[in-house]
């Protein structure tokens, strides 16, 4: 066995939230800064306040070399091990033990400071990796024409779009030579052509023999790239090894836990005349149990939890549209498609929509909802709630097309000799 890269031992975290200011806890370093400068005396050991253990005594090894895959559900405490392991949060118990020179790419924006240029923070970036100037000199170039960024290098990263400034920190973080690289689902960010260069970049990095943690929701890039997996579930090491193994454990425990995103009831850029509204969604799987992803080639059903302002609403339409990160419209699936509407609604309810056969290749994906009553706009949700689609036997062969470029729709055929 090659040499330890990363020894993470007992790792918990906890983060305190007041439940007395709504709960709402920071989700950045940025936003933790914001709430001390805005409220440096609150102390934090009030009673009132509700814990949350992030990461709960988390331990593994990882050997110089290795690409590890991190997986788990929203909430499990993938991205706060990796802002542990990159020193941008402290465990509250435990340590981490690191081998080498880390890069990190985290959330948009962690690392770079606003106020300087893209050029100055390759630099500052380069510097805390230990590199000295002539080393980083002798990279910006490439840096520089991987980000796609070149017009804006001498423009403060604030005036950067989120997309422009995950281009460069990818750019950044993989080309300064890190020996370990630290990598939280960036991929869901940026147009096609830049996932693809990202990807490669990645495998590039992860062939050379370095070190990786990789988080991502999509399995797909998950298999392609990671040599082992370790899945998260509720701030523990669930498992680890395999990743195909590893993988099938994540869709076992997802569809224990699925559960209703019922956050679309209180969003209020909605449009139309809310004669029905939509509460809340829900993913079953093919045996009609919650799920937290829809595989490809099994059965998934779209439950739409509603609301309507008065009883008995007629003719009522629905239809549900899946995007891909760029909001390009992927399927639109709808009652008006296969002819039906409803009659007689309830004052609440729930509609559900079945994909016999879902055919999405695996990854991230978004969902619009929309109702309209007797032909007029009722509710519009747009990116109501986060699709993922993970891998799955759509054509029984065991493959799925699994490059950026092979596109997004899997579709039932044959061939033969003509
Ligand atoms: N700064 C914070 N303050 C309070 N709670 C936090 C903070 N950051 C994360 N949490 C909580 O810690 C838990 C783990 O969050 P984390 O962001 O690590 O999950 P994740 O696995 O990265 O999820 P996702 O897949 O949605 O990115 C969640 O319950 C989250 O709400
Ligand atoms: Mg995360």
């Amino acid at each position: 066995m090659s040499d330890l890269a990363i020894s993470i031992q007992n790792i918990s975290k906890v983060y305190r939230i007041d439940p007395t200011t709504g709960g709402a806890a920071s989700r950045t370093l940025q936003e933790d800064l914001v709430n001390f400068a805005k409220n440096p005396l609150r102390r934090t050991t009030s009673s009132k306040k509700q814990e949350i253990w992030a990461l709960n005594d988390v331990s593994f090894d990882v050997h110089e070399g290795e690409v590890i895959g991190l997986i788990g559900r929203n909430g499990a405490g993938k991205s706060t091990l990796l802002k542990i392991l990159s020193r941008i949060t402290e465990p509250t118990h435990g340590f981490a033990d690191i081998f080498g020179r880390v890069g990190s790419l985290l959330e948009v924006g962690t690392g770079f400071h606003t106020e300087l240029t893209g050029r100055e923070n390759i630099y500052l970036s380069g510097a805390i990796l230990g590199m000295r100037k002539a080393e980083i000199d002798r990279k910006f170039d490439q840096i520089v024409e991987f980000s796609g960024v070149s017009k804006f290098i001498e423009t403060p990263v604030k005036r950067y779009s989120s997309g422009m400034a995950v281009r460069l920190a990818f750019a950044v973080a993989a080309h300064l030579d890190p020996e370990i690289l630290l990598v939280d689902e960036v991929l869901a960010v940026g147009d096609a052509s830049f996932q693809k260069k990202s990807l490669g970049k990645m495998s590039e990095v992860a062939e050379s023999g370095r070190t990786v943690i990789f988080v991502s929701h999509n399995m797909g890039a998950i298999k392609n790239l990671c040599t082992r997996a370790v899945l998260l579930d509720g701030g523990k090491a669930l498992v680890d090894g395999d990743v195909d193994h590893v993988v099938q454990e994540y869709l076992i425990t997802a569809s224990e836990k699925g559960e209703w995103h019922t956050e679309i009831a209180d969003r209020e850029d909605r449009q139309g005349s809310g004669a029905l509204r939509f509460t809340g969604f829900q993913l079953r799987g093919s045996n009609g149990s919650t799920v937290e992803a829809a595989v490809a080639g099994e059965a998934v059903e779209f439950v739409l939890q509603f609301q309507c302002n008065s009883e008995k609403i007629q003719n009522a339409s629905i239809m549900i549209w899946l995007r891909d990160a760029f909001t390009k419209g992927l399927l639109r699936l709808g009652t008006e498609l296969t002819a039906q509407s409803f009659n007689e609604l309830p004052q609440e309810g729930k509609i559900i929509c079945r994909v016999p056969r879902f055919s999405l290749r695996p990854g991230r994906y978004f969902i619009d909802l929309g109702a309209d009553i007797d032909g007029v706009k009722a509710d519009r949700v747009i990116r109501a709630v986060t699709l993922d689609v993970v891998g799955g036997d759509f054509y029984g062969s065991g493959k799925v097309p699994l490059h950026p470029n092979d596109g997004d729709l899997l579709c039932e055929h044959s061939w033969r000799l003509g």
